[in-house]
């Protein structure tokens, strides 16, 4: 075991949420709960996980905090902004996820938790109309403004540390442009030019946490911090930043079930994934510029796993033209449901001699039960990489993401196989625990 430099987690961690509707207020009123003793924290890694340290017989199962200092759940400090200025509870209560007898119980404080006015622009998400915005400013103003309330909720807290976690509705799809994108001078150029068109207001939010000491979390699947001028900040700053995605229902499925087909090498001719969701977040998604950014982050996840240059009578069609299998993704609003989606994937698989096969995956999942465990490890493994002196992407949070960051300007991969990712993370947490990270990655 050598000497682990991590600084401990003492003081108490502020998480500053962005957004305040169902996966927020699930995760917020589920670690209330669980700190009362009132729930289990199921789904999440940093509570219940266990992981080898030391081989042979030096091999021990731990938990993470038994292998770094994470903070406790006790020390959590919540605030958020919102574009509709309902505090915590009613946000709770209006998501309907969880039942009133798991919300009443840390009523008092849920109410205390009230939104701060959000760096907003509708025609990042047309659906929404809230008035609790930061109305007439600038981009640049925004983050001196986002930059102030940190500040102040930090003073007013006594937080030693801040966790920025991105879980706001998905913006209108940005892509990447090198003009604007890829220098941080450029990129703040264009936020003192008001540059609207290039800037999300999610990008403020960003820019602002970095740039005040605090790592940064994006949950949606907006270009956000995957752009080389954030990347710069993040060195700058040496903060972490993690995205994009939480890896919830449906890509969980598919990264963890993919490898099945590819591991016993069968062919793949087609994956077809569909869903219902009916909650607020379903009824962004129904706006097609909003839906893009979602269909590329899904869609990346099988390339990586299934790989047709590697396996080309497996997972391409045996042609240079046509080397992919067919793979598409597609949500429904569907208001019944609610947050209940259900998932439906029909997997044309062939086998032995061509014979073709289907599995048929249909699961009836609660989009804001299997995201809330994802925040709360992504903003306690972002406190502990910023407290390690990790700093730019985390590669090792690529478990819990749908379309991982990876420096795609070096030709770098994301990695998206589940079993791949969580060696990362379990390797990660041992080197920082100051063991060995002596896991291959296979
Ligand atoms: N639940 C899942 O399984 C899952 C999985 C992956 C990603 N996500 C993403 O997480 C995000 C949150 O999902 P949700 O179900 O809680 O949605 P939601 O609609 O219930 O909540 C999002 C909240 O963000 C607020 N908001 C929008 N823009 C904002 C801004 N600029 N500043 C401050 N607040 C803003 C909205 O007013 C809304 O209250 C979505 O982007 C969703 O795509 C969810």
């Amino acid at each position: 075991m050598t000497q682990t430099k991590v600084t401990p987690a003492q003081g108490k961690l502020g998480i500053l949420v962005v957004g305040c509707g169902a996966v927020s207020t699930t995760f917020i009123t589920g670690v209330l709960m669980a700190r009362k003793g009132l729930t289990k924290p199921v789904g999440s890694m940093t509570q219940y996980d266990k992981i080898r340290v030391g081989r042979g017989a030096d091999a021990r199962y731990l938990h993470y905090a038994d292998i770094v200092p994470l903070a406790k759940l006790d020390d959590i400090v919540f605030g958020c902004w919102d574009v509709y200025p309902q505090n915590a509870y009613q946000a709770a209560m209006y998501a309907e996820v969880l039942k009133e007898k798991d919300i009443e119980p840390v009523r008092d404080e849920l109410e205390k938790i009230v939104p701060m006015p959000a760096a907003f622009d509708k025609n990042y998400a047309k659906r929404l109309d809230g008035d609790n915005v930061k109305a007439g400013l600038t981009r640049w103003q925004m983050v001196e403004a986002l930059r102030q309330d940190i500040r102040q909720f930090k003073a007013a807290n006594d937080c030693a540390r801040v966790v920025v976690l991105w879980a706001a509705s998905t913006e209108i799809y940005v892509p990447v442009c090198e003009k604007v994108h890829y220098q941080l001078s450029d990129l703040e150029a264009a936020m003192k030019a008001d540059d609207r068109e290039h800037i999300a207001p999610s990008m403020c939010y960003a820019y602002a946490a970095l740039s005040e000491g605090a790592p940064f979390i994006m949950g949606a699947p907006n270009t956000t911090v995957d752009i080389p001028a954030m990347w710069q900040l993040a060195e700058q700053t040496k903060m972490p930043i993690a995205g994009k995605d939480f890896k919830t229902g449906q890509t969980l499925v598919k990264s963890g079930f993919a490898p099945i087909i590819g591991t016993r090498c069968l062919g793949l001719s087609g994956w077809f994934s569909t869903n219902i969701l009916g909650n607020r977040d379903g009824l962004v998604l129904d706006e097609p510029a909003n839906f893009r950014t979602k269909e590329v982050s899904k869609l990346s996840t099988l390339e990586t796993i299934l790989k047709p240059d590697v396996q080309p009578d497996l997972y391409g069609h045996g042609n240079d033209e046509d080397t992919q299998y067919y793979h598409k993704v597609r949500i429904n609003y569907y208001p019944p449901r609610n947050d209940n989606k259900e998932g439906w994937d029909n997997i044309d698989i062939f086998g032995w001699m061509g014979y073709p096969m289907q599995i048929k995956i249909n699961f009836l999942c609660r989009d804001s039960i299997l995201a809330a465990p994802l925040c709360l490890d992504l903003c306690l493994l972002s406190d502990l990489a910023a407290r390690a002196g990790r700093y730019g992407i985390q590669r090792f949070l690529s478990f819990f993401l749908k379309s991982p960051m990876h420096d795609y300007t070096q030709g770098e991969e994301a990695v998206n196989h589940l079993y791949q990712q969580y060696t990362m993370l379990k390797n990660a947490i041992r080197e920082m625990g100051g063991y060995e990270p002596d896991e291959e990655i296979d």
